[in-house]
């Protein structure tokens, strides 16, 4: 007689929050130097054979999504510097159960890569772009690239399966109506969904304070007087809380882990370019995989750490109780945002 064996019980942590979603940094260095991330002589990057190979992300995926993730979306730093992204993309694509491959991006090098990932299997892209104003994107980003990422985001435009296009802005308070307004016409004019983040305490420099965040709320105020907007449902987990323009031409949405935070819903695992697994973007360790991993673990000595990690998966930030909130001890392109 043949036996059914049972599918591994899905990740549930003690809140009972299902883990769908894993994002996984292949890089932590990065093209650019965004004055809100890192400083411009870059981070210590970690050495080459401190990264995860493309064998080891999937052989960690593949045990991942046999674990009930989902979602896998790839990130940095800035992920397409990682050579042979596409292969990568290919490997993950062809994992049965998989339901959607993400990509986050600075945009820069979209041009020549859209196609490439777009063929290997790629289904989303996110690209960051915090300013359609030439000056104070190169301000930004130290780069004076914004014509650049808008070249990268009319090639991926070409890909339909890569589509919805989202567009995601990190908001300062000095961010005028007028930046504002022209995030609304980029939205209303092609099909991005642009999404305006606050800013999150993962600075490098550590010189985060609340003073700096424009709550969303107040850039939905600003929208709402120029144009009627209609809620978007959104679906379980997600970052973002959505809005359609009321004539039917183009959506925005806002990302609020300050003002609004979303743990309660939170599904998502983090795993770091050097595979080590974070529960939250605000954890202060990490449950290292890499290591036994290259030791010879098996597939359950893994799921062991893995299960523990999520047993242990942090109820929220603390972002807004003072003293109480302790920063994570790497920045945003060292986990991966
Ligand atoms: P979609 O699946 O397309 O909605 O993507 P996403 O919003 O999950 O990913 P993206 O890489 O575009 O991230 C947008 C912003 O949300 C970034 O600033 C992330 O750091 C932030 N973000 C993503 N997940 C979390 C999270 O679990 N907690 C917090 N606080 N921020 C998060
Ligand atoms: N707070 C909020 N968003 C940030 N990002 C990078 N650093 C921060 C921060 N401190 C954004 C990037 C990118 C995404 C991965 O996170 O601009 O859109
Ligand atoms: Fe690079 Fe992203 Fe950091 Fe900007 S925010 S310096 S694009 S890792």
């Amino acid at each position: 007689m043949v036996m059914a064996v049972a599918p591994p019980a899905p990740l549930v942590d003690q809140f009972g929050r299902t883990i769908r979603s894993l994002r996984v940094s292949v890089t932590d260095r990065c093209n650019f130097r965004c004055l809100y991330c890192m400083p411009e002589e870059g981070l210590p990057w970690l050495p080459n054979t401190r990264l995860m190979t493309f064998d080891e992300i999937e052989r960690l995926v593949r045990l991942f999504v046999s674990l009930g993730i989902r979602e896998v979306r790839l990130t940095g730093g800035e992920p397409t510097l990682r050579a042979g992204l596409p292969e990568l993309i290919r490997r993950l694509a062809a994992i049965p159960g998989l339901e959607d491959l993400s990509l986050t991006t600075n945009g820069f090098l979209l041009k020549k890569l859209a196609g490439p990932l777009a063929e290997a299997g790629l289904r989303r892209v996110n690209v960051s772009l915090d300013s359609l104003d030439r000056a104070r994107f190169a301000q930004l980003t130290r780069r004076d690239a914004l014509d650049r990422v808008l070249e990268g985001l009319r090639e991926v435009e070409k890909y339909p399966t890569l589509w919805p296009i989202k567009v995601n802005a990190v908001t300062m308070p000095e961010m005028s109506e007028e930046d504002i307004l022209a995030f609304c016409e980029l939205a209303r004019s092609r099909a991005y969904v642009v999404r305006f983040l606050e800013y999150m305490p993962l600075d490098a420099a550590g010189n985060w304070d609340l003073s700096q965040v424009l709550p969303g709320a107040t850039v939905l105020a600003i929208i709402r007087r120029y144009y009627a907007l209609v809620p978007v449902p959104s679906r379980p987990g997600s970052t973002a809380r959505c809005w359609r323009f009321a004539d039917g031409r183009g959506e925005i949405g806002f990302i609020n882990p300050v003002t609004e935070p979303f743990c309660a819903e939170c599904n998502r695992l983090r795993l770091t370019a050097d595979g080590q697994l974070r529960t939250c973007l605000f954890s202060t360790g990490d449950w290292d995989l890499l290591t036994p991993l290259r030791a010879g673990a098996s597939d359950g000595e893994l799921t062991a750490i893995i299960r523990a990690a999520v047993a242990h998966k942090e109820k929220k930030h603390r972002i807004n109780e003072g003293a109480a909130f302790v920063r994570p001890n790497r920045s945003m392109s060292q986990i991966g945002g």
